[in-house]
């Protein structure tokens, strides 16, 4: 950490207002006989807010005296964390994160426009309006890059929206605090979360690996959960609706082949749950290779499901997290049962 050192000009005194000073008084009643130092940071935070965000010698004079501290004591706290500023900044007072994440999403580029648009480091612009510093990490990597103004944070900035902000602030315009570019909370850019909303993804991968022990239960129980979605969905077709029908309702079939590549199925029996009359009836949907099966989407799996008259069983028993792990030369939940 850089040497701080308190500002060259310094204010003859401070003094709480008589709010701060009885808010002060409270805080400090909190700590038993003896501990009241332990309310340093809080009333440093507090003189810092009345003293227009920068904490002159004589504020921390003024706390070490009410805490019963040396001065010197109260000084370190004052100069060790960087929250405290030792000297004065501008009403608009940005702090920029240049940690890791927000390097990585533009925090260089907001920098540059802090630097062209306020100037230098520290610097306070010649109205007293705006000063900025770098600090680290301020908690809200997923929106980086991202400044702090005041008390408020300002995320996914960019180049322009962040000039316009500086703009808004100087024209004394509201602003919106939090996301520039519209996100609500962090959910992904370009769109809501689509990853959770089903157990395997939409596209159907994601799933546990078939000999992977654990995920059974929670396999089972989105089995059962597709079971009584899918149950819903054919609540409304005629009793007597062929299997084809019923498929349809839930689904979409997936992509045949004519036959198998290079004249050669796969043995679909290694897959746990396919036997000899599921293999039949999957090579009559086109379907001979691990590769197809594992490629399903949700929509696929429900058609499939459906078709075979088994909905739910797909996923209960891991039928693309096994053929996707055979296709890639391991074993299946059968071959290490058979081994
Ligand atoms: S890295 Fe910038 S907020 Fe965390």
């Amino acid at each position: 950490m850089s040497v701080r050192r308190l500002a060259q000009e310094q204010p003859a005194g401070f003094a709480f207002t008589p709010e701060n000073q009885a808010w002060a008084e409270k805080e400090i009643a909190k700590y038993p006989q003896g501990r009241q130092a332990s309310a340093v940071i809080a009333l440093l935070w507090r003189a810092q807010k009345q003293n227009d965000y920068w904490l002159p010698r004589a504020a921390i004079e003024q706390v070490a005296r009410m805490l019963d501290m040396p001065f010197i004591r109260a000084l370190e706290v004052a100069t060790f964390y960087t929250m405290f500023n030792l000297e004065p900044v501008g009403r608009h007072y940005v702090q920029l994160c240049g940690t890791t994440p927000c390097m990585l999403r533009g925090a260089e580029e907001i920098k540059q426009v802090c630097r062209d648009r306020i100037g230098a480091e520290r610097h306070v612009t010649a109205d007293g309006e705006f000063s900025w510093n770098e600090v680290e990490c301020l908690g809200a990597c997923c929106n980086a890059p991202m400044v702090q103004i005041n008390d408020d944070y300002y995320e996914d900035l960019t180049r322009e929206n962040f000039a316009a902000l500086l703009d808004d602030l100087s024209a004394g315009r509201p602003v919106k605090v939090g996301s520039q570019i519209g996100r609500f909370g962090s959910e992904p850019v370009g769109g809501k979360l689509t990853a959770l909303t089903s157990f395997y993804g939409e596209d159907g991968r994601g799933a546990p690996p078939a000999n992977e022990n654990t995920g059974v239960e929670t396999a089972a129980a989105h089995a059962a959960e597709e079971e009584a979605h899918i149950k819903a969905l054919l609540a409304n077709l005629p009793k007597d609706a062929t299997p084809q029908q019923k498929a349809d309702a839930v689904g979409a079939r997936p992509p045949g082949l004519e036959k198998a590549r290079d004249g050669a199925a796969d043995d679909l029996q290694r897959i746990k749950g396919v036997g000899p009359v599921n293999e039949r009836n999957l090579h009559s949907l086109g379907v001979y290779h691990f590769d197809q099966i594992a490629g399903w989407s949700r929509e696929q799996i429900r058609w499939v499901g459906t078709y075979l008259s088994f909905p739910g069983r797909i996923d209960r028993e891991q039928w693309l997290a096994q053929a996707e792990t055979i296709a890639h030369g391991g074993k299946g939940v059968k071959d290490e049962a058979d081994a």
